[in-house]
């Protein structure tokens, strides 16, 4: 085997070798080199869930956003706007907020003690002398975009626009209400595995019938898509009459418009029997939205290729992919529930995220081990099956970021 950075002098053939329709070859997972280029052309450039705006209700409430090198501070000016500000002082360049959520009237460098407004702006630098631009010394903003209440931001400079995604996902996210649910959980699930295989892992469901029995029993997902269609045909009438969206977005085969983040929605059918992603099919929490009735669906929502999301009718669930280091990833689970839904009188947390964290604990391990058998010399990427659609559509943007990017 040769050496995974020799592999990757030109990371360019690397990908103009990779075959269709098979797994990426060794050194995507393995080599510093691609994940210092992982970093900087996606983590760096993706648009990215920082929070939902439940978190940030009022003027001065703010969280942190960390994301390797990077940390941003997401916060709710006097004027009720979102913001974001990178984190990193315009004196000397120390941190400037350290706790990870809050509320404050300004953020004030533990340093020196210069502070700035919430909108940025430089509000007081000591001793500075009256010949520098104070308005130029601000924090940085960060791009940042509310979308359906969900708190998304890039790093980049020229981050791709939302123009395309609002007009095609606003109509089939609207009537979930997102905007006014609340984090219920959120549960982070550390993985030995580079972060590719676990977004990889999450896009398909040919590993559910084995590696997911709670799952397998309630899904339809994981079933050849003859024998899933009847099923989804049955709900389509049952999710018309409860207002559930079923018109799909579906770029599968056809990436993202250009200049625009990847994104996608659709629906399926739960078993006869499951109103929604619980351990006995009863329902978990009050409706979300203007949903009238359980229609027994899921919806898959991709926002990005980071952050996909899963709304059932009475809950959703949003996936953080969060890389450590190459070898190392977080799998960040939150829970939503209906902004007036109560812990205890509406919901139960523990039947909540059960199905959720069974699975993802499941994942975990079969990902470890297939980052197990992918460090081995006898790797040898092997083809897709149709099943893996949405996993290869995943491998297609990622290699675009990087060719493009
Ligand atoms: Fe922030 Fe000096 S580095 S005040
Ligand atoms: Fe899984």
């Amino acid at each position: 085997m040769k050496d995974q950075e020799s592999q990757v002098a030109d990371i360019g053939s690397l990908i103009a070798a990779q075959k269709a329709g098979y797994a990426l070859a060794q050194p995507f997972y393995l080599s510093d080199a691609i994940f210092a280029q992982d970093v900087d052309r996606v983590f760096y450039q993706e648009w990215q869930l920082a929070g939902h705006v439940s978190e940030i209700p009022d003027a001065g409430d703010y969280i942190l956003f960390e994301m390797m090198r990077e940390s941003v501070i997401v916060v709710r000016g006097d004027d009720g706007k979102v913001r974001a500000l990178a984190n990193v002082c315009r004196h000397r360049g120390s941190r400037v907020c350290i706790e990870p959520r809050g509320n404050t009237k300004r953020f004030t460098c533990p340093y020196h003690a210069w502070a700035f407004n919430l909108d940025g702006s430089l509000f007081n630098a000591r001793m500075l002398g009256q010949d520098h631009d104070r308005s130029k010394l601000g924090l940085k903003s960060v791009a940042v975009e509310v979308f359906h209440g969900l708190i998304y931001v890039s790093l980049s400079d020229a981050p791709a626009s939302f123009d395309h995604l609002r007009v095609d996902l606003d109509p089939v996210l609207a009537p979930f209400g997102l905007a006014r649910t609340r984090i219920a959980h959120r549960e982070s699930y550390p993985v030995q595995a580079n972060w590719k295989l676990l977004v990889e892992n999450y896009n398909e469901c040919y590993h559910c019938t084995a590696a997911h029995p709670e799952f397998a029993r309630s899904h339809a997902t994981h079933m050849a898509a003859e024998r899933v269609a009847p099923l989804n045909e049955q709900m389509l009438a049952r999710s018309k009459a409860a207002g559930v969206p079923t018109d799909f977005v579906d770029c599968i085969g056809s990436l993202r418009p250009t200049g625009s983040p990847d994104y996608a929605y659709n629906r399926y059918s739960l078993f006869d029997g499951y109103f929604t992603g619980s351990e006995d099919g009863a329902p978990l929490a009050p409706l979300l939205g203007d949903i009238t009735a359980y229609d027994s669906g899921a919806s898959d929502v991709y926002v990005g290729i980071l952050n996909p999301m899963l709304i059932y009718c009475d809950h959703a669930l949003i996936y953080r992919f969060v890389p450590v280091d190459k070898d190392t990833s977080i799998q960040e689970i939150i829970w939503l529930v209906h902004e007036d839904a109560q812990e205890g009188r509406d919901y139960d947390l523990t039947r909540l995220k059960w199905l959720w964290d069974v699975t993802t604990i499941a994942d975990k391990q079969i990902i470890e081990k297939n980052q197990a058998g992918v460090n081995s010399r006898f790797y040898e990427p092997g083809p897709f099956v149709e099943m893996e659609a949405y996993t290869q559509r995943f491998i297609a943007a990622y290699l675009a970021t990087l060719t493009t990017n």
